[in-house]
């Protein structure tokens, strides 16, 4: 082993689901609908024209999926928990079915000696909330603040981590800017007001959550990227700087820096958001840690049709190019721009790729390739001064790829759909030698 792969040995390695991708259990037990059922159950709005009622089955399926996560040897397991199971309309009576669910995944965790990184937003709203205005609502914001203390009770000292939202971005860019997500509006003046919605409601839930998880590390997961300008225009290098500040900065500064950045303030004009008086101070509640989703980088061009980045080591099967060293230069950037960077777990990182079963396996090499060099490139930050503390693989397991339906497998686990038969892929016998490796050191 070189440097470039030895990690510190209280380093957290880990591997990532959602509830909505992997559970099914759509109406079990007393759960409600989210947005998301309300948004798959129209084909129309899937590629391929799948839902989640069923997805892998994890809700009766998860001992046999923690024997598998034992079996690859992970510290950690990082799952969010549906909203709608634990509270059915997002407001008002617990289901307490719904919470037995999670007591008797902690409990399988447990005794494997897996450690749980909870989420608790993973874009599932309730449908009961979405009827009432959805994040566009600031009373959203409070319902989350009573979900998120109330889990905090429950839970808090069974878990080792909390984190309020996964990719705000997405929920609003996708959800609101341009209907790829649920739930499926495209409006941009209305995206921009559910992004503060979504900040808001993650500073009260930190507020809600502190005294009642007194020993849980919290935080927020972020999507994350560098924008690189396509040439050295000047029009590039204004297109990446902005790309910069809408994606990263726009959530980034209100919990650090108390404000909006002022380049998009001034391109969003009068699509800038409502802010009332003190909620900048609600948002930047401290954090214990910044959850950082990593998949590629943002290649910015102003010409007609845009430049393409030249993606010298390939594409994934969601076209994303892979670009390791994005890695490396995104957390650094970050730690220039906000020297009170909080330990940092990566809370996501893995690749879609096109895998066939074959004679019970799966041949991925390109995943394992694409884990590996991401892997160097986190070390690479982490020789430089960044403190990370955890890496967590994007996928345990093939899943609901949202508005991709089923047809894009980023698991390390093979799940064969008309069985829900599980195959270890390469990758993930390949992630288990690898963890093991680096446990051999301690
Ligand atoms: C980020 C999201 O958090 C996750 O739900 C999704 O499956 C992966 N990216 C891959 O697109």
């Amino acid at each position: 082993m070189t440097d470039s792969t030895r990690f510190p040995s209280n380093f957290v390695w880990g591997v990532a689901t959602s509830a909505f991708q992997i559970e099914g259990g759509a109406d079990a037990d007393g759960k409600g609908p989210s947005i998301w059922d309300t948004f798959s159950r129209n084909s129309a709005n899937i590629i391929d024209h799948s839902n989640g009622d069923i997805a892998c089955d994890h809700y009766h399926r998860y001992r046999d999926d923690v024997a598998l996560m034992a079996s690859l040897g992970v510290d950690a397991y990082r799952f969010s928990l549906a909203w709608a199971r634990v509270q059915p309309t997002g407001k008002g009576a617990w289901n307490e079915a719904g919470f037995d669910f999670y007591e008797r995944l902690l409990d399988a965790l447990d005794e494997k000696n897996i450690r749980a990184h909870l989420t608790l937003y993973h874009w599932d709203l309730p449908q009961g909330l979405q009827d009432g205005g959805g994040w566009l609502s600031r009373d959203t914001a409070h319902r989350f603040a009573d979900y998120a203390h109330e889990v905090a009770r429950r839970f808090g000292k069974r878990v080792d981590a909390i984190a309020t939202h996964n990719e705000p971005w997405c929920t609003a860019n996708l959800g609101y800017g341009n209907a790829q997500f649920a739930p499926g509006v495209a409006d941009k003046k209305q995206a921009i007001q559910v992004s503060h919605h979504l900040l808001l409601s993650h500073g009260l839930a930190m507020q809600s959550m502190r005294a009642a998880a007194p020993t849980a590390e919290l935080g927020i997961v972020l999507n994350q990227w560098t924008a690189d300008p396509a040439t050295s225009s000047a029009a590039d290098r204004r297109l990446a700087d902005l790309e910069w500040a809408n994606s990263i900065e726009w959530f980034m500064d209100p919990i650090f820096k108390g404000r909006y950045p002022e380049l998009s303030l001034q391109a969003h004009g009068a699509d800038a958001p409502v802010v009332h008086e003190g909620d900048f101070a609600i948002i930047g509640q401290p954090l214990d840690f910044l959850g950082v989703n990593y998949y590629r980088r943002e290649v910015m061009s102003a010409e007609v049709p845009p430049r393409k980045p030249e993606g010298g080591m390939g594409f994934t099967d969601m076209g994303w190019e892979i670009y390791p060293q994005g890695l490396t230069e995104l957390l650094l950037k970050l730690k220039e721009e906000y020297p009170s960077l909080p330990p940092v777990y990566i809370t996501e990182n893995g690749m879609a790729a096109v895998d066939v079963l074959e004679d019970g396996k799966v041949a991925d090499a390109v995943r394992i390739e694409y884990v590996r060099t991401h892997l160097e490139a986190l070390k690479a930050a982490m020789d430089q001064g960044i403190d990370v503390r955890g890496y967590f693989l994007w996928s345990l397991m093939d899943n609901f790829e949202w508005n991709s339906g089923y047809a894009k497998r980023f698991g390390i686990v093979h799940v064969d759909y008309a069985t829900l038969e599980r195959t270890p892929k390469d990758s993930a016998l390949w992630y288990r030698d690898f963890i093991a490796g680096q446990r051999q050191r301690k």
